[in-house]
Formats: C-alpha cells, structure tokens, sequence
C-alpha cells in the first residue's frame, strides 16, 4: 500500500510563481508514488478573515483552477475542500478535551501572526485553535507525511505531540505524521522582496503575456550596476534568480558572463527573460481559462473529492469514537 500525504493551502485566491516553485511542483512530483489529499483550508482561513467571509468561496475556486492547471492531477489526488468534510471539525473537537491550552499558546506562529496582523482581533478560540485543526486535518487520514514549508514544521511537530498523548490515554489509532519540507529558496518579487501578495510584487500564474512582459520590464536588478557599462552582480540580481528557473540550463554560463563584463545590458536580459516566462506560463494560462470556463465542472470534481475523502474520514472517526469509548 501506497504511504499517504495529506496537505493543505488556505485559500488566498490566484496562485504566483512562487507557489508553482515552492508547494505545487513538490505536490506534483509526490503523486505518483504516493496517495495523496489536497484540500483547501478554507476553515483555516477564517480563523483570520471572519469578520470578512466575501472572497472565500471565489478564492477557493482560484486556487482549484491554479492546482489543476499546474498538473495537480484530479485522477491521481484526492481534491477536495475542508469544509465539505465536518468530521475534520469532529476529530477537532475530541482532541480539544485532551489537548493543554499551553501547548497551543507556545506553537510559535500563534505570537507571530497576532502580533503581524495587530489590525485584525484574534484573540479568538478559533484562532488559538489553528493548529489543532491541522492536527485533525492531518491525523484523520492518518497521513504518513505532511509537505510543506518550514514555517508549518512547529505544526506537524504539534500534532504529533497531540497524537502521542491520544495513544498513551486511549491506544494506538493513528501513524505519527512526519514533516517533508519543500525546499525552496525564497522567490524573490518584482521588488526583490520575498514574492508576497501583501507587498504587491507578484507574478501570477494566471498573468497574460503582456502583463508579465511589463512587469518583468519594472523589475529590480543588481542596484550596483547604474550605467549600462558597469559591470553586474547577476548572483544577486532577481532578473537573473528567474533566469535560473525558466532559461535553459545552457544558456545560463553565457548570460552569467556577459552580464559580469558588461556585455549585456539589463533591458536585453529582462526582454529574454520576459520570453522565457511568458513560454513557461503561457500552457498554465491556457489551461486556467479552459477550466473557468466550465466552473460546474470544477465543482463536480471537488464534490467527488470530497465523497472519497468523507469516507476515508468516517472510517477514522469510528476508530476513534471507540477507542474513546463513546
Ligand atoms: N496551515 C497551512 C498553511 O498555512 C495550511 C494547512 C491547513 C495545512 N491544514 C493543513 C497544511 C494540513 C498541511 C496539512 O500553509
Ligand atoms: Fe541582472 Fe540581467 Fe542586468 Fe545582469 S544583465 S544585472 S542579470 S538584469
């Protein structure tokens, strides 16, 4: 039997590049071998957006399209939203009896994000509860392992204490789930910021060619080099970060060179690079229109999504009802 993965992505809406280098392509490159559930956290992202629930459905469906047009495959995973599983809130429910208040106060992220976002009132349960609910989301489907980036590792870390006191009370239900850290290099933006929808410095994959041609034509470059004949620091450049990505492989020494001797200026690399990317991007793009077009059957595949996963769900939760004696 195949080991199981389960991960999860609030829904922020359209997807940039930096999630096609980061989450998506490890999720791509883990179906094969693996069986996988990919859910949209959209309970998560009310734990932070409650008060404004406007753009939860329309993003979820966003970042569906952008899944699927990225070659998360419907056959292969099971897709679906979190929502449409309640038993996740279940499982939340009875690891809460057993689960010290401490323990979520002192999960790093909890002080982090209030403190990041000071403009939203979260000192909620539900909030403070953010990393109990990925311990049911995790723990229901008794995943093996859970990608994702750094940041998330103190969850996993979380849930497998959560598991652990589980078993020592009622006995052995669920494997412990380990962390498989996508490795990324932070992606820098247009800014040469880290790529963040916050700081207005994306590509989109669901940008038009033209409009990732200019925005690559704005982009920053090495701010050492001010004159056309200064020589570049390409190793420290975003334009050249991006060329790494999406230039072939052996176009890379040339570009490298001219750039340090100054053969090249950045309005020529920028115009290159903006080819390459709109190449990349342009099937993405294509594929993302071809599928909004037909939303209803989007819909139908995240209900089918959510079929499978609910039974996989209950299965659990009986497990669980009786080792728990109720
Ligand atoms: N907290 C995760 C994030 O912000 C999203 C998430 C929710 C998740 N439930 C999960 C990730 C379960 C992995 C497994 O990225
Ligand atoms: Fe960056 Fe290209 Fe300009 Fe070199 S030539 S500094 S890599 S944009």
């Amino acid at each position: 039997m195949r080991k199981r993965i389960v991960s999860g992505m609030r829904p922020s809406g359209k997807l940039h590049l930096g999630h096609l280098y980061g989450a998506l392509q490890n999720w791509k490159r883990l179906q094969d071998d693996y069986e996988c559930f990919y859910f949209v956290a959209d309970w998560h992202a009310l734990t932070t957006e409650y008060a404004d629930t406007s753009n939860i459905k329309e993003n979820t469906l966003e970042m569906v399209v952008d899944w699927i047009a990225a070659g998360i495959d419907l056959e292969k995973n099971t897709i679906f939203v979190q929502s449409s599983v309640p038993e996740h809130a279940e499982l939340n429910l009875l690891l809460a009896m057993m689960t010290p208040i401490s323990w979520l106060e002192r999960v790093p992220s909890y002080k982090e994000q209030r403190e990041a976002l000071s403009s939203k009132d979260l000192s909620t349960l539900g909030f403070l509860n953010y990393p109990l609910l990925q311990t049911a989301d995790v723990l229901i489907y008794k995943a093996n392992f859970v990608p994702v980036g750094i940041d998330q590792a103190p969850h996993i870390e979380f849930a497998r204490e959560v598991a652990r006191k589980f078993h020592f009370i009622y006995g052995n239900v669920f494997p412990e789930p380990q962390v498989l850290l996508t490795e990324t290099a932070k992606l820098p933006g247009l800014d040469g910021r880290k790529m963040s929808k916050s700081y207005n410095n994306c590509i989109y994959l669901a940008d038009p060619p033209e409009v990732i041609t200019e925005k690559v034509r704005r982009m920053f470059t090495d701010p050492t080099r001010i004159r056309r004949t200064d020589p570049g620091h390409p190793d420290t450049c975003p334009v050249y970060f991006y060329h790494k990505l999406v230039s072939p492989r052996e176009f890379l020494p040339q570009l490298h060179n001219e750039c340090v001797t100054a053969k090249i200026g950045c309005t020529d690399c920028k115009r290159i690079l903006a080819e390459h990317l709109v190449q990349v991007l342009t099937p993405h793009y294509r594929k993302r229109r071809e599928l909004l077009a037909n939303r209803e059957k989007i819909r139908e595949a995240l209900a089918l999504g959510a079929e499978y996963a609910r039974s996989e769900a209950k299965k659990t939760m009986r497990q669980v009802r009786k080792a728990m004696k109720i």
